[in-house]
């Protein structure tokens, strides 16, 4: 899960490694796959039993997820940064943890790493003024630099060039966080000369942090950028106001890079290969820890459903994909998608995301495709998904929700190039309401996750009750749509995003997801763009 209501297009930054489509050596390539899959359905006269949706749900073990928690743990625990942030060793431990639970079941999947070149970013720094320490946050992607220069306090929100005096220019510029994202305001300031951006938030306490977005940009590059609470800037503006010189030291050293790295895609042998369910979850995690929930619990539950679900065969081909580079901004999947062929996309009948499924102040929230609950609809198949998770939570005797189909995930890519979609979300930093305890237990106000994107995400934050739960929905989802397809709409190459009945272009669904959050978020669960 990243911060991030609204996400740029990162297609530009996900360059291809090479002019083949980038397969390693133990792999095979979809094309292989297709041409050896002969007549389609029910494995090819494999003679394994047709999938049973009740014993592959009984199949889903805690002891199996919990044991798998625990590697995932040790895959950074093992290393000295304790993360699993793309192209660091966690991740790459990550990388072989799960191929050596493929090759346990090399006879029913061929698997592939998709290697692509992504952005990392990397950042830290100190901000003073008025000889006051302040703990400021650093944006990713805001570039090294010493800056040792009066403040300048910027007109409105900063988000237009005319916003900037004149004696911008050679000092910090000092601007309130709203309306436009950060990475503008850092740009713009930079435009005008300022030589670093103090953004301060325009509600009270920190900023919680927050990205430029991957560089280039139109506007102008970026300039050293600092975050800092409402508190901490009502002292300076003060001071600015009455006409003090406000001398400030912003230093900031950051690693800005291309690294490689990899998605790993695993495809059933049997199925008909021109009708596919993918199901996918992040590999890698934030910088500041394990990410055992996020997206450890997304990867596992796919994972383990993958294990179970070799003892049948299905009628239809199911691929899971463990996506990387997600937490910046949902690299490898819009990497993946930007590089399928219309023909290979069409086969995808639906595309299922589980990105944190075991939180440990959970919500079942399912995401809204059919846009019940916030006006943003997936193309046509996304509210069947949702009704099926539905109804499958509710014969179980248990209470859904519905959460925001913004494109915070890596459904995101998939909904943008018309794919249905669907999933599970047990929720991130937000708080829990008073109803949501009533349907679900836990704590009101506190959030779902209060290790979100912290060193605490790790084994002791997850909730198995949920964990184990969501797995057996994702198991019974791919015994449902292994067999068949006919509950979907009709898959529509032409039919995107509708925002309920208006087509919607990608950005202008992710800007209006970004104002939905903005109206009934402001100053709540800060976002990171804007
Ligand atoms: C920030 O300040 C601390 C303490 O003075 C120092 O150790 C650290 O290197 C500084 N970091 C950066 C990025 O300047
Ligand atoms: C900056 O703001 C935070 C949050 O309000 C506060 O805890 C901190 O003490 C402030 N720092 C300074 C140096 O005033
Ligand atoms: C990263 O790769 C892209 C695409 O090849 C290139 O345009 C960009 O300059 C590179 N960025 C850095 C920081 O090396
Ligand atoms: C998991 O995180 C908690 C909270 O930060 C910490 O107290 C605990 O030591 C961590 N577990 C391990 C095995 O390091
Ligand atoms: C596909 O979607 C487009 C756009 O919403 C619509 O105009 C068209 O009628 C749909 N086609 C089918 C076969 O449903
Ligand atoms: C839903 O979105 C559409 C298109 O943006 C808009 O016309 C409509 O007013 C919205 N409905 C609600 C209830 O917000
Ligand atoms: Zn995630």
């Amino acid at each position: 899960m990243v911060r991030s209501a609204y996400l740029f297009s990162v297609a530009a930054v996900a360059a291809a490694i090479s002019a083949t489509d980038g397969l390693t050596s133990r792999a095979l390539t979809e094309r292989q796959d297709v041409s050896a899959a002969g007549n389609p359905g029910w494995g090819h006269g494999s003679k394994k039993p047709k999938v049973n949706s009740k014993k592959l749900q009984q199949s889903i073990r805690e002891s199996a997820l919990s044991k798998k928690a625990k590697e995932l743990e040790e895959a950074a625990y093992s290393t000295s940064q304790r993360n699993r942030v793309f192209s660091s060793e966690g991740h790459l431990n990550t990388l072989d943890l799960i191929e050596g639970y493929l090759d346990t079941v090399s006879d029913y999947y061929t698997y592939r790493r998709q290697p692509f070149e992504a952005l990392y970013s990397q950042a830290s720094g100190n901000f003073s003024a008025a000889e006051t320490t302040y703990t400021p946050i650093i944006f990713q992607y805001s570039p090294s630099g010493t800056a040792t220069a009066p403040l300048v306090a910027v007109a409105n929100e900063g988000c237009a060039a005319e916003d900037y005096p004149a004696e911008v220019a050679n000092n910090i510029a000092l601007i309130v966080r709203g309306t436009c994202d950060f990475g503008l305001k850092s740009s713009l300031a930079g435009a005008a000369g300022a030589v670093g951006a103090v953004i301060y938030n325009n509600a009270p306490g920190y900023i919680s942090g927050g990205t430029l977005g991957p560089p280039p940009r139109p506007e102008g590059e970026y300039i050293p950028t600092a975050g800092i609470s409402q508190e901490n800037a009502t002292v300076l503006l003060e001071a600015l106001s009455n006409g003090e010189e406000v001398q400030g030291v912003l230093e900031v050293e950051s690693i800005i890079e291309n690294r490689t790295t990899y998605n790993i895609i695993a495809d059933t042998k049997g199925g008909d290969k021109e009708n596919i369910l993918v199901l996918g979850g992040h590999s890698d995690s934030v910088y500041a820890g394990p990410g055992i929930n996020d997206d450890g619990s997304g990867i596992i539950g796919i994972l383990e459903t993958a294990l179970q679900l070799a003892k049948y065969s299905t009628k239809n081909a199911i691929r899971f994909a463990f996506w990387s580079a997600e937490e910046f901004g949902l690299l490898g999947s819009e990497y993946y998608v930007a590089n399928l062929s219309p023909e290979e996309l069409q086969k995808i009948r639906l595309y299922l995301n589980f990105d944190m499924i075991a939180s440990p102040n959970f919500i079942y929230g399912l995401y809204d495709g059919d846009g019940s609950a916030f006006n943003i609809s997936g193309p046509p198949g996304s509210a069947e998904a949702e009704a099926f998770f539905a109804k499958w939570f509710k014969d179980q005797g248990l209470a859904t929700t519905e959460t925001d189909f913004d494109g915070r995930s890596d459904y995101g890519p998939f909904l943008d190039a018309g794919v249905p979609a669907g999933g599970i979300f047990t929720g991130a930093e937000e708080l829990k309401t008073e109803e949501e305890a009533a349907l679900f237990g836990g704590e009101v106000g506190v959030a779902y996750d209060v290790n979100y994107h912290q060193a605490g995400d790790n084994y002791t934050n997850l909730n198995f009750e949920a964990f184990v739960t969501n797995t057996k929905a994702i198991a019974a989802a791919v015994a449902e749509y292994g067999s068949s397809f006919d509950s979907l709409s009709p898959r529509n190459a032409t039919a995107t995003v509708k925002a309920r009945g208006v087509h919607a272009h990608p950005h202008e669904r992710r800007q209006k997801a970004k104002h939905v959050h903005h109206t009934h978020d402001c100053g709540k669960a800060p976002k990171v763009f804007i």
